[in-house]
C-alpha cells in the first residue's frame, strides 16, 4: 500500500513539441476529451497519492500549461505543484525539474506528460518498489509484435526494397517499458550532472532515465506497467485515448 509520502517527488516532462501530433501546439497542450493532456496527466499523479511534490517541465516561455499546474494547485493545496521552464532534450527537462523539485526528496519518479492515462496504481507499483528497496524501478508490458532488427540493402536487391531483414529477436526476453520511472534521487542526480555538457544530438539519445542507471551498474527491477499508458505520439494514438477515457465513464453504455 502507497501513502503520500515528503520524501517522494514527482517530475513531469511536459516540454516536448508534439509536432507528429500536428495541432501546432506544444503536446501537452493538445485537447484530449475537453482537457489538455497535461491536465490528465496530471490527475493521474495526484490519485496516486504517492508524492508531496510534484515538478512540471512546460516549454520555456509557456503560460497555458503554468496555468493548468496552478489550477491544479488550487484544487490539492496537499501537493506542492511547481512548474519549470524545460530544455532542449527530455534529458535537458528532467534535469531543469530536479532542479526544481529541490532539496528533500529522496525518491523521485520521472513521468511523460504524454503518457497522460497511466492509472494511478503503476505510480503506486513503482513508489512501492522504491520503498522497498530497489535504487530503480520501471513499469513494463511484454510486447506482443515479433520484432526483427533490419539492415541496408545492396546491389540488386536496393531495387527490390531499401532494407532487409538482419535477425530476429528472441520476443520472450523483450519488455516495453513506459513511465512513471522511479529512482534514489542521489543516484539520479549523480546520473544527470555525469550529463551537463553534453553535445544535443547525445542527449537525444538519452530516451528515458532507467538508460543512465543501468550504464552506471544500477539494476533497475521491472514491475507491471499497463496498456492504459500508452504514448500519445500520433493521430491514432489521440483517438486511442479519447476511446479509453469514454470506456471510463461509468454511464456510456447506459445511451
Ligand atoms: O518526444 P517524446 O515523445 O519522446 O517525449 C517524451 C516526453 O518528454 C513527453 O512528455 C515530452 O513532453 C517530454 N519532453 C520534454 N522536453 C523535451 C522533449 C520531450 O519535456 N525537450
Amino acid at each position: 500500500m502507497s501513502t503520500a509520502q515528503a520524501s517522494v517527488g514527482v517530475i513531469v516532462v511536459a516540454a516536448g513539441s508534439g509536432t507528429r501530433l500536428g495541432y501546432g501546439l506544444p503536446k501537452a497542450q493538445v485537447p484530449l476529451a475537453g482537457e489538455t493532456i497535461l491536465a490528465h496527466a496530471l490527475r493521474g499523479v495526484v490519485e496516486s497519492g504517492v508524492a508531496a511534490r510534484i515538478c512540471v517541465a512546460v516549454p520555456a516561455g509557456d503560460t497555458a500549461l503554468r496555468q493548468v499546474c496552478a489550477g491544479f494547485a488550487a484544487q490539492h493545496p496537499e501537493v506542492d505543484i511547481s512548474t519549470v521552464d524545460g530544455g532542449a532534450s527530455r534529458a535537458a527537462s528532467v534535469a531543469a525539474a530536479l532542479r526544481g523539485l529541490g532539496e528533500g526528496a529522496t525518491r523521485v519518479l520521472v513521468h511523460d506528460a504524454a503518457r497522460a492515462l497511466t492509472p494511478p496504481e503503476v505510480f503506486q507499483r513503482v513508489a512501492d518498489a522504491l520503498a522497498a528497496g530497489a535504487r530503480a524501478v520501471v513499469p513494463a508490458v511484454a510486447v506482443v509484435d515479433t520484432i526483427k532488427t533490419a539492415t541496408p540493402s545492396t546491389g540488386a536487391e536496393a531495387d527490390i526494397a531499401p532494407e532487409k531483414v538482419a535477425a530476429t529477436v528472441d520476443r520472450v526476453q523483450l519488455r516495453a517499458v513506459q513511465t512513471p520511472q522511479g529512482f534514489d534521487a542521489a543516484a539520479l542526480a549523480q546520473a544527470h550532472q555525469s550529463l551537463a555538457g553534453l553535445a544535443p544530438a547525445e542527449a537525444d539519445g538519452i530516451t528515458d532515465e532507467a538508460l543512465l542507471m543501468e550504464r552506471s551498474g544500477i539494476d533497475v527491477m521491472l514491475v507491471p506497467g499497463s496498456a492504459q499508458a500508452l504514448k500519445i505520439t500520433t493521430q491514432l494514438d489521440l483517438a486511442v485515448a479519447e476511446a479509453l477515457l469514454a470506456a471510463r465513464q461509468p454511464n456510456t453504455m447506459e445511451g
